[in-house]
């Protein structure tokens, strides 16, 4: 069975039990602020975990690109990959324990014929804030797997969510697949020596995570079920190193080809390219730049770890925009915005790499100069703060500081360097966390006014400047909203203060908001906006404002306009050809 194949078989499985199919979602969350990526299937689904009612009903089944870039520096062993796809089924307060932990066993035992005796699996152990998760444990049994191969995790293992602060969460019971490598004492499912692998999570979302640290059982009970495709492909072809799947296998012959080194002698490299570039690509195709910030960050910063890294293995022409083309061709069929995107994407990697070669000479420069006043100063060791700067700005690695180092007879005081390597990831871990605290449901209230206010917004524009004007992007924070839409030139301030006055008579005028659920036939013919159309399924939601605007979107959207607020423009800026921002807020 190829990917392909697994993936279809999953996706058929769940519609065969009343699951209706959902497209992926992008990568870059539209109007969630506090995640650079969506890191789960269930990311897009918050207000529907919520509550909110999903179109296409309350079986739902997908599979998602995710992007999870905390353990970036691990990426480079046999199993870590910051670019994933994660299949996954939703039962939005319709099933339950029962139906999901006996589906994924049948799934796992009948459909893909994994023997039940490598399966293992972890419920919760149960704490203040919830019971032990018996029942779990007891479906289990009743499914087969010997007791002994039940283990009860506290809550650091398993309890998943919420994505924020607050929200959907809830005990979840993991399944392991055990590589039938040796254990050692202390070692079982959760244990990183290796011998076991995850490939299913079932989360049964019941609680809400409230403000003060409590937990209430919410009004609806979830399954949010996540099946890693990576994964389960590895362990169904008996692989134990994920990179020889064939989605990134192919990756790494070309760079084999590139380099005329092999992966064989010195996989590390390989790896890293090959996930990279896999992240850095899908990224970019859905909108993602490398700058310094956010997003843009993350994307630059896999580009040049995967320059750094050709480098090593003697490569110096450009290559990453040329490789693209091989991730474009192996993962076009399931994600045509590729082949939308490749030149795109083949463009702004090749932009990056050429860039990032000027810094490595303006870090070989920087190098000399910190050599030079070593000498001058009679000092005889490069001090991890220098070699941990060389590294950061100019991204040197190490060991490239090292060689240098040694050509002057200087060493590398390499626990300084680790010291300074560990206080960076600790706090730059903190600040993705932090990016993390606080989902969709947090700021609920005020990105659901901003999300309503952006459809004004879209339509006041296309009254003001003609309706040539599309949505190009859109990104809410609780305090903003920021709106891109094509639009040859700038946007005069009285054309502004005409949007302004626009959207500020909708507001008082406190239009009801309403929404139908059409197919995407039917609401393009009604004249409603939508733009993004490889986003939607068949059935779509219409949102529409009075009579003022009528748009897909997933919601959620204030009930009426009245309590919204003043809403101003603070700020109008060209982001490219023909692409004007908009920030604006409502006071
Ligand atoms: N949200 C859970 C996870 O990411 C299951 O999909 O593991």
């Amino acid at each position: 069975m190829n990917i392909n194949q697994l993936r279809e078989e999953y996706l058929k499985f769940f519609e065969a039990r009343g699951h209706r199919r959902i497209p992926s979602a992008p990568l870059l969350p539209e109007n969630d602020p506090t995640v650079l990526f969506t890191t789960a299937g269930m990311h897009p689904l918050v207000p529907f975990l919520l509550g909110e009612s999903h179109p296409l009903g309350k079986r739902l089944v997908d599979f998602q690109k995710c992007i999870r870039t905390n353990d970036i520096d691990e990426v480079g062993d046999a199993s870590h990959l910051t670019f994933f796809e994660m299949m996954g089924n939703w039962s939005l307060g319709d099933y339950f324990k029962e139906e999901s932990l006996a589906w994924s066993y049948e799934f796992l035992t009948r459909t893909l014929g994994i023997q039940p005796s490598s399966l293992s699996v972890t419920v919760f152990a149960g704490d203040a804030d919830a019971p032990r998760d018996d029942e779990a444990a007891g479906i289990w049994k009743r499914l087969g797997i010997p007791v002994d191969r039940i283990h009860y995790l506290p809550k650091k293992d398993n309890w998943w969510g919420p994505a924020g602060q607050t929200g959907p969460c809830g005990p979840d019971s993991e399944i392991f697949y055990d590589t039938g490598r040796p254990d050692h004492p202390g070692c079982g499912p959760g244990c990183s020596c290796g011998k076991w692998f995850e490939i299913w999570n079932n989360v049964f979302m019941e609680y809400d995570k409230k403000a003060d640290g409590n937990f209430t059982r919410l009004k609806q009970q979830n399954v949010d079920t996540g099946l890693g495709l990576e994964r389960t492909h590895a362990v169904l072809q008996g692989l134990d190193d994920i990179f020889k799947i064939e989605t990134l296998w192919s990756l790494v012959q070309k760079i084999e080809e590139l380099s005329g080194r092999s992966y064989a002698e010195n996989p590390s490299p390989f790896r890293v390219i090959a996930d990279h570039l896999r992240a850095a690509s899908f990224a970019i195709a859905d909108g993602a730049r490398p700058s310094n910030v956010e997003s843009g960050y993350v994307v630059r910063r896999m580009i040049r770890r995967s320059v750094r890294f050709g480098r090593e293995l003697g490569i110096h022409d450009n290559f990453l925009g040329a490789l693209s083309c091989t991730v474009v061709e192996m993962m076009q069929a399931t994600y045509p915005e590729l082949e939308r995107q490749r030149e795109v994407i083949a463009g702004a990697l090749d932009a990056e790499e050429t860039k990032f070669k000027h810094t490595l000479e303006r870090g070989l420069r920087q190098v000399n100069k910190v050599f030079d006043h070593l000498k001058e100063n009679h000092i005889n060791l490069v001090s991890g703060e220098d070699a941990f700067d060389l590294f950061e700005t100019y991204g040197f690695p190490l060991e490239l500081t090292q060689e240098l180092a040694r050509e002057n007879g200087l060493p590398v005081d390499e626990e300084g360097f680790q010291r300074c390597y560990a206080e960076h990831r600790e706090s730059s871990r903190q600040n993705l966390d932090q990016k993390f605290k606080g989902g969709l449901a947090d700021h609920a209230e005020k990105t659901t006014s901003l999300h309503t206010a952006t459809h004004l917004l879209h339509k006041a524009l296309r009254t003001v400047l003609g309706t040539h004007v599309q949505q190009k992007g859109s990104n809410i924070t609780p305090e903003r909203l920021r709106f891109d839409f094509s639009h040859p030139e700038r946007v005069t301030p009285e054309q502004l203060a005409e949007v302004e006055c626009i959207v500020n008579d909708q507001i008082a005028a406190d239009l009801p908001v309403n929404m139908e659920i059409q197919t995407l036939q039917q609401a393009m013919e009604s004249g409603a906006l939508a733009f993004f159309s490889e986003k939607y399924g068949e059935q779509v939601k219409v949102y529409s404002i009075g009579d003022f605007s009528k748009e897909v979107c997933g919601g959620p959207h204030v009930t009426r306009t009245g309590a919204m607020g003043h809403f101003r423009i603070t700020k109008e800026e060209a982001v490219g050809q023909g692409i004007r921002r908009i920030r604006a807020v409502l006071e």
